[in-house]
């Protein structure tokens, strides 16, 4: 028989499902989305309770550890966190070795992967260590530690990358401020004596965080999750969940939409670019969803919060763009049929530029608050009863049966 009808001789269904569009993976307990009703919740509470009343940091907890933190624990943790925001310095020498013009992306991805290097936990097996078991304190710590350093250096690998291409010295991670705060004192702060960051921003980017944190089974969690199948440990599957999230279908298209408002350049333009996506020879990133059907929840938190940025740094001149073609949209049968709607993406854009991120830095501002639902993902993995098992799908084979080999100088 040839390789084809060993294949199909082989017990079991075997179904494909081209983009995962109907395969589930694992059990979760961690985000519930129901994409009909454009609901959103982190370990049952809805996402407009925890934007409203909840930062990121405690968050962060809940979807971590399963349950909103006592007053205590929400201490320990944040303690924990920025504690753990410090980088070796050799690492400087890590960051000066890019190019001049390296895509912040780029770095981070590499950055999380080199974390690895700096701490002998990392690899179990070389280590001689127990795998992550309950009930066991001692590899339940190191689990932590994992946990609070990926979060904590987050910010810090992230405002690395910035300030190199900026030609800055790097600077440490500042004590006492939030982690959105710490974060902007790392990115901004030129030595100014009574530096602070501004709390509207500051809140503002938090929100933002929290509502990025987590979104189930996207792609780079997905990648998180089939990486760390293999028992690599945390750092590297980070790494290959923030290559993941580049992509512009993914974390790239807050990036693509600040592209694609400044190619239309005004409301009058909108008509003809509507056009012009209906005739498929454009897309209108930021609109669509594999997910949500009706609405992307966190498209109105968003929007809102643009709202409160837009006091401080006064409206951004693509804003109008943005309205008009967010109105033609939401009214033209195309997007109505095909159940199109703003997501998360649309308006996040808007507000990084307002705030004076470069375009190219949006997608980090995805990554560094998306580690915390990739770190939850990978712990409920690591610690589900019956252990780890390989992700390892297979495929229909499709391609020649047995062949015999050819010699070069008889291939004519
Ligand atoms: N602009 C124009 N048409 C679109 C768009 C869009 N943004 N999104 C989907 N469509 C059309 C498709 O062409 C298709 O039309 P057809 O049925 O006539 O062929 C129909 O709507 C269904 O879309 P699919 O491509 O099947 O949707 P899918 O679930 O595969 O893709 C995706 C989802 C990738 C998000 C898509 O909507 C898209 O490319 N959007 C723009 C990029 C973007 O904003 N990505 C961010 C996603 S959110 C996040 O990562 C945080």
């Amino acid at each position: 028989p040839d390789e084809r009808e060993e294949n199909e001789t082989e017990k079991g269904l075997r179904v494909q499902d081209k983009g995962f569009l109907n395969t589930a993976v694992i059990r979760s307990e961690i985000t519930y989305i129901d994409g009909e009703a454009g609901v959103l919740r982190y370990r049952g509470y809805p996402i407009e309770q925890l934007a409203l009343h909840s930062s990121h940091l405690e968050s962060a907890y809940l979807l971590i550890y399963g349950s909103l933190p006592t007053r205590e624990q929400h201490l320990h943790f944040e303690t924990e966190v920025m504690r753990h925001g410090n980088m070796h310095v050799d690492s400087e020498e890590f960051f000066r070795s890019f190019r001049y013009d390296a895509h912040p992306m780029s770095m981070l991805t590499s950055a999380f992967a080199m974390l690895g290097s700096f701490y002998s936990e990392a690899n179990p097996s070389l280590q001689g260590q127990k795998l992550y078991t309950n009930g066991d304190k001692e590899s339940l710590a190191t689990m932590d530690r994992q946990i609070y350093r990926l979060i904590g250096k987050a910010t810090t690998l992230a405002a690395m990358a910035y300030r190199v291409r900026q030609g800055r010295e790097f600077v440490t991670p500042p004590v006492g401020l939030s982690y959105t705060g710490s974060f902007l004192y790392q990115m901004d702060h030129l030595g100014e004596e009574d530096y602070k960051p501004n709390p509207v921003l500051e809140k503002a980017l938090d929100v933002l965080f929290l509502i990025h944190a987590d979104h189930e089974l996207n792609a780079s969690c997905t990648t998180v999750l089939q990486t760390g199948s293999s028992l690599v440990d945390p750092y590297s599957a980070i790494a290959a969940g923030c290559a993941s999230l580049y992509g512009p279908l993914h974390g790239g298209a807050n990036e693509a939409v600040i592209r694609m408002l400044v190619s239309i350049g005004s409301p009058e333009n909108v008509p003809a670019f509507i056009e012009a996506v209906k005739r498929r020879e454009k897309t209108l990133s930021g609109f669509g969803h594999r997910v949500y059907k009706t609405s992307d929840p966190r498209s109105f938190i968003v929007r809102k919060t643009a709202d409160e940025v837009f006091k401080v740094t006064g409206r951004d001149a693509l804003l109008e763009t943005a309205m008009a073609l967010h109105d033609a949209a939401m009214k033209d049968e195309y997007f109505i049929k095909r159940k199109l709607a703003p997501n998360v993406d649309f308006w996040s854009g808007l507000i990084y530029r307002a705030m004076g991120f470069p375009m190219d830095f949006f997608p980090v501002l995805f990554a560094v608050p998306r580690v915390v639902g990739w770190l939850a993902h990978w712990r409920q993995m690591m610690l589900q009863d019956g252990g780890v098992k390989i992700w390892r799908p297979r495929q229909v084979y499709v391609g020649a049966g047995k062949r015999e080999y050819v010699p070069i100088e008889k291939r004519g």
